[in-house]
């Protein structure tokens, strides 16, 4: 009896996925993702999770991976075109080696002041034809999650330009995080988030840049001794999904799962910022780790900096896009 009911197991898992729901059997559903469970991220995650499997009345099963656990940065994606993981919230930072370096738009340094001015782009046109350009990846592009506003963290305090020359920082797989720290005088490195913590804390590198939630949560500021208030840039996600897998959900199964994931990003968004300033409050009381505010002055020092590096990737991300994405958001560069 138990033999036979293994082997009609075996044989409905051969299914695909729309005969399978029909059998009666869960659809699992894989996200993976590489922050903790108590970030933005994590929760947005949990929250899919809930209505994902409410509106399909359990004919979904969501397995939610967290920090890492299934796959790291670089691999998850790979792992996604090859059907191994159906979901991610990869930082749009990480699609450059897919062949999606117009996504590193998000990386300009001082292009968003706040959350209003990012859900311009990410909320209208340029955000929509940007996650149409992953489908002929096989991947598809369901909504854009915020996280929030990165500080720069090290064991030496960054208040001016200056102050980076000879710091080796940790960044995400960009060409403009690449620019972005050398304009500063820094050496990067590309590095999986997995093996930050480690790298700090060991001294591989000096440093890196994190919204706060995702800095504590990882115990970073147990390893770094300044957090600058900088403010520079965002981490911002897009939730993707394996196209196949998608494509192939029953149309009523899918509807379920869309709307899940309107209201769940709808939560993440309205929970990023407090979320971060949460963690940064933690930070700040557990008294490891010193904030530094930078003067007006200090800032836009940085500012000048920094605004080589729009022009240096110009041809990769888009003039056109760049002079929309400024007149959407006000940004001025003759005014730094
Ligand atoms: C990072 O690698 O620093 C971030 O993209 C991690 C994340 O997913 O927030």
């Amino acid at each position: 009896m138990k033999r036979r009911s293994a082997m009609a197991a075996a044989a409905v898992a051969l299914l695909p996925v729309g005969l399978r729901a029909q059998a009666q059997q869960p659809i699992v559903l894989k996200f993976s993702h590489v922050v903790a469970a108590d970030t933005p991220k994590g929760k947005g995650a949990l929250r899919f999770k809930e209505l994902a499997e409410k509106n399909t009345g359990g004919k979904v099963r969501v397995e939610v991976y967290p920090n890492s656990q299934l796959y790291k940065d670089g691999e998850e994606l790979q792992m996604l075109q090859l059907g191994s993981v159906q979901m991610l919230a990869p930082s749009v930072s990480k699609f450059g080696p897919l062949g999606a370096r117009e996504f590193e738009l998000f990386d300009l340094p001082y292009l968003f002041d706040n959350y209003d001015e990012l859900h311009k782009v990410t909320q209208g046109p340029i955000g929509q034809s940007l996650l149409k350009k992953l489908e002929s990846k096989g991947i598809l592009g369901l909504a854009f999650w915020d996280n929030g506003f990165k500080e720069m963290s090290s064991n030496k305090p960054l208040r001016t330009p200056a102050d980076f020359r000879g710091q080796k920082l940790r960044i995400q797989s960009s060409k403009v995080l690449d620019s972005q720290m050398r304009a500063l005088g820094a050496t990067p490195q590309v590095m999986a988030f997995s093996e930050v913590y480690q790298a700090l804390q060991t001294g591989v590198v000096d440093g890196t840049e994190n919204p706060p939630s995702n800095l504590y949560t990882q115990k970073m500021h147990e390893v770094q001794k300044y957090l600058t208030l900088s403010d520079h840039g965002v981490i911002e996600y897009a939730v993707v999904v394996n196209k196949k897998f998608w494509d192939g959900l029953p149309p009523d199964i899918r509807a379920g799962l869309d709307s899940a994931m309107k209201e769940a990003t709808k939560y993440a968004d309205d929970i990023a910022r407090q979320e971060n300033e949460d963690a940064l409050a933690k930070v700040r009381a557990s008294g490891k780790t010193q904030i530094i505010t930078l003067t007006a002055d200090e800032k836009k020092a940085w500012k000048k900096a920094l605004l080589k590096v729009h022009r240096d990737h110009e041809a990769q991300i888009g003039k056109d896009v760049i002079r929309e994405i400024y007149k959407e958001t006000g940004f001025d560069p003759d005014k730094l």
